[in-house]
C-alpha cells in the first residue's frame, strides 16, 4: 500500500500504542494506563477523518463510559511474590493447547467475552452446576475451552495453593490465546476475584447472540464500561473461529438479509447450500476468506456484504458503527490488531470484583464450600 501522510502518521500512532499495549512505560495507576492507551486522548483511536475512507465516520476521542471501579484496584505485580510463575504456567499451557488444536484460540477468547458479559470477568462462566449455571445457558451451548482453564487451575493450585483466581487465569489465558494467533501481547494487571454466583438465565438475558440491534449492542457495551469503538473492535474477534448454521440462519435469516440488501448474492447462495437445514451440527467459518489469520479481513468482508452474522453485517450500515468498520477495512491490518489488544485489555478491567469481594476458588468449576 502506498503510504500517504495520513498512513504514515497512523503508523506512528500505532508504534506508540504498541508500546502501550506491551505495557512498557505503562505500569502506573489506571488513569495513567488510560492516558497511555490513548483513551480519553483519542491518540490511537480510528477516526472517520483520518484519511482511511471512513468518510462520515465518527470523530473519535475515546470516551470512557461509567463502570464499576475496582475496589482495591488491580496490580501488574499482584502475584510477583505469591505466585511468581503464574504467567509462565498459564502461557505455557495455552500455547500447548492451541498448538495441539488451533481452534481453541478462538474458543478461549470467546469464553472470556461470555464471562465478561455477565457481571464482568469473575470466572462465573466456568462454574459447573448442571442446568443452572451460565455454562448451561442457551448462549453457552457451543462454548469450549473449559478443560484448558481447569487444568491450568490445577497446575496453579499445586504451585501456589489458594492464590490465583479463576478470573485472572481466564484473563491471562485469553491474552495468551490472542497472542498465539498474532495479536500483540499486552501486559495485564491482576487481582480479580471469583464470583460466587452463576446463572444460566442471566447469561441468556445478557450475552449477545446475534439477534440484537446495533442500538442494543451499543447499550450493552456502554452499560458494561465499554464504548462503541470497543464494540466494533472486539467484534473483529470474528475474524477467526466459526459459527453454527443455527446462528447464521436465525431471524432475519438469509432471505431477510437479502431483502434488506445486506447480503452478497454469491455468499448468500453459498450459505444457503451449506446451511439449508440450519441447526447446530454444521459450522461455517466466521471469516471465510482468511479463517485462521487474525487480520482485518472481517471488516473487508462486511464491506462486501459477506458478514456471517446479522449483527456483524449491521455494524456497517449503522451510522454509530459504520465509520469504524470502514476505517478498519481500509487501514493496514496492523491497525485493527493493535486496537484489538487495547480493547481486550479493557474488557478484562471493567466491572470487576477485587479486594475482599468474592473469593479465590479452589476449582474453577465450583464455588468454595
Ligand atoms: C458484539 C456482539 C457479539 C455477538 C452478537 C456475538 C455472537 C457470536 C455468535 C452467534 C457466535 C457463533 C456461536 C455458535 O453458533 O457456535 C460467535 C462466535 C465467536 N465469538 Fe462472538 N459475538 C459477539 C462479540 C464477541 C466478542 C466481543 C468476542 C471476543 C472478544 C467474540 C468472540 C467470538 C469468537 C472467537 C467466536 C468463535 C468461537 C469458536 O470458534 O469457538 N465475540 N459470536
Amino acid at each position: 500500500m502506498r503510504r500517504t501522510p495520513a498512513v504514515a502518521s497512523l503508523l506512528l500512532l500505532l508504534a506508540v500504542s504498541s508500546v502501550a499495549a506491551n505495557g512498557d512505560g505503562n505500569q502506573g495507576d489506571s488513569a495513567g494506563a488510560a492516558r497511555n492507551n490513548g483513551y480519553g486522548g483519542g491518540g490511537d483511536a480510528p477516526a472517520g477523518s483520518n484519511g482511511y475512507g471512513g468518510g462520515g465516520g465518527p470523530e473519535v476521542s475515546y470516551t470512557e463510559p461509567a463502570y464499576r471501579k475496582a475496589v482495591d484496584g488491580l496490580d501488574y505485580g499482584y502475584y510477583s511474590e505469591s505466585c511468581p510463575k503464574m504467567e509462565e504456567i498459564v502461557g505455557k499451557a495455552v500455547r500447548k493447547a492451541v498448538g495441539a488444536d488451533y481452534t481453541l484460540a478462538a474458543s478461549i477468547m470467546r469464553l472470556f467475552f461470555h464471562d465478561f458479559a455477565v457481571g464482568g470477568v469473575d470466572g462465573s462462566v466456568l462454574i459447573d452446576v448442571p442446568g443452572h449455571s451460565e455454562k448451561y445457558a442457551e448462549a453457552s451451548r457451543t462454548l469450549r475451552g473449559f478443560d484448558v482453564i481447569e487444568s491450568i487451575k490445577t497446575e496453579l493450585e499445586a504451585a501456589c495453593h489458594a492464590t490465583v483466581s479463576c478470573a485472572d487465569i481466564l484473563a491471562a489465558a485469553a491474552r495468551d490465546a490472542a497472542a498465539a494467533v498474532g495479536v500483540p501481547y499486552w501486559s495485564l494487571k491482576y487481582g480479580r476475584r471469583d464470583g460466587k454466583e452463576s446463572s444460566a438465565e442471566a447469561a441468556d438475558r445478557y450475552v449477545p447472540m446475534g439477534g440484537e440491534s446495533i442500538g442494543e449492542l451499543v447499550g450493552f457495551f456502554q452499560s458494561n464500561g465499554l464504548n462503541v469503538q470497543d464494540l466494533v473492535v472486539l467484534s473483529g474477534a470474528h475474524t477467526i473461529g466459526r459459527a453454527t448454521c443455527g446462528a447464521v440462519t436465525k431471524p432475519p435469516g438469509l432471505c431477510g438479509r437479502r431483502r434488506a440488501g445486506t447480503l452478497d448474492r454469491q455468499f448468500g447462495d453459498f450459505l444457503r447450500r451449506k446451511c439449508g437445514a440450519g441447526g447446530d451440527r454444521e459450522y461455517v467459518e466466521l471469516d471465510g476468506e482468511t479463517p485462521t489469520a487474525f487480520d482485518n479481513q472481517y471488516y473487508r468482508n462486511l464491506m462486501r456484504g459477506r458478514g456471517l452474522l446479522d449483527t456483524d453485517q449491521k455494524l456497517l450500515a449503522d451510522p454509530m458503527t459504520g465509520g469504524f468498520v470502514k476505517t478498519f477495512a481500509n487501514a493496514p491490518s496492523q491497525f485493527f490488531v493493535h486496537q484489538f489488544a487495547q480493547s481486550m485489555r479493557r474488557l478484562g478491567e471493567v466491572q470487576l470484583l477485587t479486594g475482599k469481594e468474592g473469593e479465590v476458588r479452589r476449582k474453577c468449576s465450583a464455588v468454595n464450600y
